[in-house]
């Protein structure tokens, strides 16, 4: 009697995946296996719930079989497949980005809260006239920028953002992305080392600037020291280093009323919070277990 050879279907891909990523210690074994096979057939993600029994071709199985070897030596997926979602949007990013996380969503959203409050008390018009002002400083894959002009629609028109970072290579991904959403032309691109190269003053300043001490950098994951930039990482001895050039600068650039918005490591909240506050900053708030620091002038 002849043995029947097991198919290698979609759900036997994925069981074997996700036990081989569990293996390996990734955190999200299961999507991570999802995505790369999506990637792999040229399917949306959900797709593969109704081919569960269907089988992928030699050649999307030989593509598979590559992505899980480089995921299990830890390039992370998003790299593998060239896209992360933040925000319900695709964000196109490569290795001189990094990949936009789901706590900086936090970040778009106390930043479209305060954006709308300033727009209700200024009847959709800031001092001068000319509209809200909004500043993302490390602007990286785009991911804060774009989702605010994504979800700020309504005032879309008085709303003008600038967009910063000190790597040309992540302005391209950036702007390559803000075409992609259909707001290149809404954001203004600039390259600076924080607010150097700036002009002008605006009513909301946010930034997810680099925050990680040496020691947290040394021990981070291989899949992120290995493949993310560190110029997107790490911040100095301290993490603190970014941060201290940082408020007081945009301190000088914030309009009075104005908001400064940071994504920060719960590890330095004490001194983010006396750099703030020897900066000048007013009403400091650390919001989002230590994730999220927000502060007026
Ligand atoms: C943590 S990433 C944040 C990227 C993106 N905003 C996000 O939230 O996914 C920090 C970004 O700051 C940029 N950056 C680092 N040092 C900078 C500096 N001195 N001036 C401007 N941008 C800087 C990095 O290139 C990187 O894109």
């Amino acid at each position: 009697m002849s043995e029947q050879v097991e198919k290698w279907t979609v759900g036997r891909l994925l069981n074997w995946t996700t036990e081989f990523f569990k293996s390996k210690g990734i955190d999200s074994p299961l999507l991570d296996a999802q995505v790369l096979l999506a990637k792999a057939m040229q399917i949306k993600r959900i797709e593969l719930y109704t081919n569960f029994t269907s089988e992928p071709t030699e050649q999307q199985r030989a593509l598979f079989r590559d992505f899980v070897k480089r995921r299990g030596a830890g390039e992370p997926a998003a790299y593998l497949v060239g896209v992360k979602e933040f925000y319900s949007i695709p964000f196109q990013v490569n290795p001189n980005v990094l990949i936009p996380r789901p706590e900086t969503e936090q970040l778009v959203l106390e930043s479209l809260d305060r954006l709308k409050n300033f727009t209700n008390n200024c009847n959709d018009k800031s001092d001068d006239g000319v509209g809200v002002s909004f500043c993302d400083v490390g602007v990286g894959s785009g991911a804060i920028a774009i989702a605010v002009a994504l979800n700020y629609s309504r005032i879309l028109q008085s709303l003008s953002i600038t967009a910063l970072d000190i790597s040309p290579e992540a302005l391209e991904v950036a702007k390559a992305n803000a075409k992609s959403s259909g707001v290149l032309e809404r954001i203004n691109f600039l390259q600076s080392d924080l607010l150097d190269n700036v002009e002008g003053s605006f009513d909301i300043i946010a930034s997810n600037p680099p925050y990680v001490s040496r020691i947290e950098y040394d021990g981070l994951p291989v899949d992120i020291k290995n493949y993310e930039p560190k110029l997107a990482l790490l911040a100095g001895e301290n993490g603190t280093e970014i941060i201290a050039k940082l408020a007081p600068q945009a301190f000088e650039k914030i309009k009075s009323g104005g908001y400064f918005l940071m994504e920060i490591s719960p590890a330095i909240a004490e001194p983010v919070k006396k750099i703030l506050e020897t900066a000048g900053w007013q009403n400091i708030q650390i919001l989002h277990d230590d994730r999220i620091v927000c502060c007026e002038k």
